[in-house]
């Protein structure tokens, strides 16, 4: 069966520049191209949950700019529902400016344009969508207030509420027992718990600063370790689901948008934690092999990855 799935969140023009190096403070670089992609992780996280076969609602803001259309056509022809997409005509839509290196390691700055007028009377006007998904996928460019009520509205309406967190911020107390799912990355995960980030950090140690979440009320905080994999951590339990190599590496923006969607899909389709965390994996994986934040692969794309490599997931202990 198609999972319904409620997106609230951000939705931006990316403005792409490719260069050999990222620049420091004060140095100016010179690249080679310029490109504009669909972007913003809530639209990203819709059309790649989309992609692989969800029915997807989107709920947040563009402005009536020349970037507004442009967006809101790019959503429609992915398929996703845009009855909830609000027009704002106050401020600019959301922007991001990316620099990326021949890596295909980023710099991302947001000028979030109408994100921050996304409103908790926005996500009350999608009730009906909230009420009648499985999952609610929620981020952190748009207000607090807007995403710890949406979280809220689908926790009393039984949705599985799937959180992001990223760019991250500190998530009031209330917030924690609404989330089944949290998607951080190392850094994320250490801000969330106050905790020092270092390269060289052992699995073990993630994993405690992971179960700190867990306590806070959080079922499953599923940390994405980059080349690393995942680290999928409960109350009883501690996965490594490693990574699925694949070269080259062009573009890593949005790989933890896709790996979130993806784990969505795969959970609000009753998947298993651990085979949630392989179809994310191998969703994120091809997505990094590919230029622009929304070129995610289709379901067919992940399960050939899927079905041509194994992925041996391992219980810490
Ligand atoms: O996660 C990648 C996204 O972050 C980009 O698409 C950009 O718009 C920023 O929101």
């Amino acid at each position: 069966m198609k999972p319904i799935i409620t997106v609230v969140g951000s939705i931006h023009m990316d403005f792409y520049i490719h260069l050999p190096k990222l620049p420091k403070e004060d140095e100016t670089v010179v690249g080679y191209e310029f490109k504009m992609y669909p972007g913003g992780k809530g639209a990203n996280q819709a059309v790649a949950a989309a992609r692989l076969g969800a029915k997807v609602f989107f709920i947040g803001r563009v402005g009536s700019d020349f970037l507004g259309p442009m967006l809101l056509e790019n959503l429609r022809s992915n398929n996703v529902d845009v009855s909830y997409l609000t027009v704002d005509q106050s401020t600019h839509t959301g922007v991001a400016f990316i620099l990326l290196n021949s890596r295909g390691e980023n710099m991302i700055a947001v000028a979030p344009g109408t994100d921050s007028r996304v409103s908790p009377d926005d996500v009350d006007k999608a009730l009906p969508a909230v009420k009648s998904s499985q999952a609610l996928l929620l981020q952190l460019e748009i207000p607090m207030e807007t995403v710890v009520y949406a979280a809220r509205r689908a926790w009393e309406a039984r949705s599985m509420v799937v959180l992001n967190p990223a760019p991250a911020r500190p998530l009031p107390d209330e917030a924690y027992r609404y989330i089944y799912a949290m998607t951080p990355n190392r850094v994320e995960l250490a801000m969330l718990t106050q905790s020092n980030f270092t390269q060289n950090m052992g699995l073990i140690e993630v994993a405690r600063m992971a179960r700190v979440l867990v306590d806070r009320g959080v079922r499953c905080v599923i940390v994405t370790l980059g080349k690393g994999g995942a680290l999928a951590v409960t109350q009883d339990d501690a996965l490594h689901i490693p990574a699925f190599e694949v070269s080259p590496v062009v573009d890593t923006t949005g790989a933890g948008d896709v790996f979130t969607a993806a784990l969505t899909v795969a959970l609000a389709e009753g998947k298993s934690l651990a085979d949630a965390c392989v179809f994310a994996n191998a969703a994120a994986a091809i997505k990094i092999t590919r230029f622009g934040a929304q070129a995610t692969p289709t379901r067919m794309e992940v399960e050939e990855l899927i079905a041509s490599r194994r992925a041996d997931v391992k219980k810490l202990k």
